[in-house]
């Protein structure tokens, strides 16, 4: 008797630790931040891309007379160039934000550490430029927000060695609080200060009271991106170029109908994109086309009738996007099913934001999803020449990375849809 009870538990020990699949976590807490005094130091430093050779420097200033400057060189403490930037400043209901400073630097050579120091004082920061060509990463996370994941998320990005943050939306998780987009500010500085950081918004950038607020002010005051270098009217959608890859941030929540000024914009700037130079083309926004979880179902339908034709015209390799808090991978696809020409397409709405995750799926899985899997994480996006890319997907076990997907992904460049189509996208450019 006693036999057969060590028996049956050794049984259901062994049992349960070989179905023990990974254990879904639950959200972890909204970090504490610890009260700070006002301070003339330069704050919630980050960089992007703006333009050919060139970086734009943000940072935040409690000290209203703090010059817009930053002094930079290739030397620790040696600071042989200056630029002059401009800044901005924002109230919302009792919340008056500090001054925000934009602050482009350039021409940068490819490939280099620059040191460099904010309005004139304070710490030293260095950051490192994009390469001029192929190879090059890129760290992607979206739906970051500011919790026990998020550090997670941020530490493990920042073991890896990548060249530029892509952010498919979704950033602080302020919803409102404005002084949360101060704390954001200062949780991403270690790597947004160090590497570009590439953002588009999503559902919770945008903060509008009717009648009394338009969306996106915080963000748009925070974290300018270059849409005026990429022709565009506004910042909640805009393209650019980094060594052999063309990236279009797209807006989940602005116009993008066939008589919107997104969508013209868009066309405007697939037509200037030259494959010889750019083999790769890649699209960001929040809310994902292709997602067999339960969460968010149908919510990117509209957008995907009006804009997929027009990327799959123009031999889109990969689209990013967010808003769901799950990974979900996609075989090539357009119109809803599987097609060799058009887009992967990848959800990574799950950097590690409080609301937690979204683990129910639709079943059957559609015969277009590859690979899907309710995590936090991060993925890293090699392209390592112009017929090859290897993405993998990184869930947080616990506060280990651990390697969950990865496939190799052949450009349609080298697989001759780019030729085949050039025909259809001409006409899709040419109508009115
Ligand atoms: C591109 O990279 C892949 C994967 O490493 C390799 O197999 C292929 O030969 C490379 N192509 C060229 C033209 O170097």
């Amino acid at each position: 008797m006693k036999l057969q009870l060590i028996l049956t538990l050794v049984f259901l020990i062994v049992s349960a630790s070989v179905a023990a699949d990974y254990v879904r976590p639950l959200p972890r807490k909204a970090l504490q931040f610890p009260w700070d005094p006002k301070s003339s130091q330069p704050q919630q430093v980050h960089i992007s891309l703006a333009g050919d050779k060139h970086i734009r420097v943000t940072w935040i200033t409690d000290d209203n007379s703090s010059p817009s400057i930053v002094e930079y060189g290739t030397l620790p403490g040696r600071y042989d160039n200056l630029a002059k930037g401009e800044s901005t400043s924002y109230s919302y209901l009792f919340y008056s934000s500090g001054k925000i400073h934009h602050t482009v630097i350039g021409p940068l050579e490819d490939s280099t550490v620059y040191f460099y120091r904010c309005g004139g004082q304070g710490l030293e920061f260095q950051l490192k430029t994009p390469p001029a060509q192929l190879p090059i990463t890129f760290a992607v996370a979206g739906d970051l927000g500011q919790t026990g994941w998020t550090k997670s998320t941020l530490d493990h990005i920042g073991q890896c060695n990548y060249d530029v943050h892509l952010l498919p939306g979704d950033l602080s998780y302020a919803d409102y609080i404005q002084h949360r987009w101060d704390t954001f500010g200062k949780l991403v500085q270690p790597l947004a200060s160090t590497r570009p950081w590439m953002v588009t918004q999503g559902n919770h950038e945008k903060e509008n009271i009717p009648l009394l607020k338009d969306g996106f002010e915080s963000y748009n005051a925070r974290w300018k991106m270059p849409f005026e270098e990429s022709g565009s009217n506004s910042n909640l959608y805009y393209s650019f170029e980094v060594a052999g890859v063309h990236i279009i941030m797209l807006g989940s929540y602005t116009d993008y109908d066939k008589y919107s000024e997104q969508y013209r914009w868009l066309k405007t700037d697939l037509s200037k994109v030259d494959r010889k130079k750019t083999p790769w083309l890649i699209v960001l926004f929040h809310v994902p086309w292709y997602n067999s979880n339960k969460a968010h179902q149908g919510e990117g339908d509209d957008m995907m009738a009006a804009m997929e034709p027009l990327l799959y015209a123009a031999s889109v390799d990969l689209v990013l996007a967010g808003h769901v808090h799950a990974y979900e991978r996609s075989k090539r696809v357009n119109n809803g099913r599987s097609d060799p020409c058009g887009a992967v397409h990848i959800t990574i709405g799950d950097g590690g934001n409080r609301e937690g995750l979204a683990s129910k799926y639709i079943n059957p899985q559609p015969e277009w999803s590859v690979f899907r899997e309710a995590s936090f994480g991060h993925g890293e996006l090699k392209m390592v020449n112009s017929t090859h890319a290897f993405w993998s997907w990184h869930r947080n076990d616990d506060d280990e990375p651990v390697k969950s997907d990865d496939i190799w992904i052949n450009s349609l460049v080298s697989s001759g849809c780019v030729d085949k189509k050039g025909h259809e996208l001409s006409n899709l450019l040419m109508t009115p």
